[in-house]
């Protein structure tokens, strides 16, 4: 894989092998081997243009966790600020000796500008671009709901006849983009549930069905219930109802959690506003999968990793080779 800019393009069969290295990863940590060789010499760099706990932090322990030396770049206090370019930004790190480039950029695209401008000769992984994608977010996901519904039987295994429904800001969430195209991918069926003024208008051309009842929604028996977090920091008066209106008819309250199937689980990518999309009683409860997506992340990361770096051709790669 020399890429991994997006769930979009990304075919199943690489999909499902990145899945099922993250397993290998997960039985290495259960092994107690807490750091394997295979990407010593490598260095990895995390250039984060936008704030994030989650991501940056799962992706450098992955690179560590893989013998990887990591060097981490944030734009705030950085020469950035000075205005410098993410061309020369992107040159000084490579300078460095950088093999891959973990970005997050408040640019849709700016991954694939990376990539594809030949400023850099790196691996480049998108880590969430604008209201874009966030592959290895939906990823994490992918991987969350197999091992739920599959268990210790997952490898190999797609989401065929799994009903995943997400909810909440769909308009600004490249969350709910990467999982869409994931999940659809893998043979999931999604439902997305939002606020009118929350759905992006060209979401006919997506392959979901669109609800606007969350009662609906719950009704109809999902295997995994995803909340989103509420972009208020993106939001303006026309989008959004009120936040007491928002968390009445689309939160997931202790109500409507005792109304949810007993198998359903309970996903966020987190950060939560808890209180506003879900509520504590929710989060913290056994139907929760939130912890288990953020210990899932380390370990598709280190797959993600281990395949950028370690040599293994995408199912694209070999298809240009023929
Ligand atoms: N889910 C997610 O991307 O979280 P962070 O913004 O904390 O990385």
């Amino acid at each position: 894989m020399r890429h991994l800019l997006d769930t979009q393009f990304l075919a199943k069969d690489d999909a499902l092998r990145i899945l099922d290295v993250a397993e290998d990863m997960v039985d290495s940590q259960t092994r107690e081997i807490k750091k394997l060789p295979t990407l010593r010499g490598k260095t990895v760099v995390n250039l984060f243009f936008e704030d994030s706990t989650r991501t940056r932090i799962s992706f450098e322990a992955a690179a560590k966790r893989l013998s990887a030396d990591v060097i981490n770049f944030a734009a705030k206090g950085s020469s950035v600020s000075k205005g410098e370019s993410l061309q020369d930004t992107a040159q000084t790190l490579q300078a460095m000796g950088a093999d891959a480039v973990v970005i997050r950029h408040g640019a849709s695209g700016a991954p694939r500008t990376l990539a594809t401008s030949g400023w850099i000769s790196a691996g480049v992984v998108n880590a969430g671009d604008g209201t874009h994608e966030h592959p290895t977010q939906a990823l994490l996901d992918a991987f969350t709901i197999r091992k739920r519904l599959h268990g210790a039987a997952s490898r190999g295994k797609d989401l065929s006849g799994a009903k995943v429904t997400i909810v909440g800001d769909i308009l600004h969430s490249r969350v709910a983009r990467s999982n869409v195209w994931l999940l659809r991918t893998l043979g999931a069926a999604v439902t997305l549930v939002a606020p009118p003024t929350l759905v992006p208008q060209d979401v006919r051309a997506w392959p979901v069905t669109v609800e606007y009842s969350l009662d609906a929604a719950i009704a109809a028996a999902p295997d995994a219930l995803m909340m989103l977090r509420i972009q208020s920091e993106r939001m303006n008066a026309a989008y959004f109802p009120t936040e007491r209106e928002y968390s009445r008819l689309w939160g997931l309250d202790p109500e409507r959690l005792n109304a949810l199937p007993e198998g359903t689980m309970v996903m966020h990518p987190g950060p939560m506003n808890r209180g506003l999309e879900i509520s504590s009683a929710a989060a913290d409860s056994a139907r929760s999968t939130v912890l288990e997506q953020v210990a899932n992340g380390v370990a598709v990361r280190m797959a993600v990793l281990y395949l950028l770096l370690a040599g293994e051709r995408t199912h694209e790669e070999r298809e240009d080779d023929r």
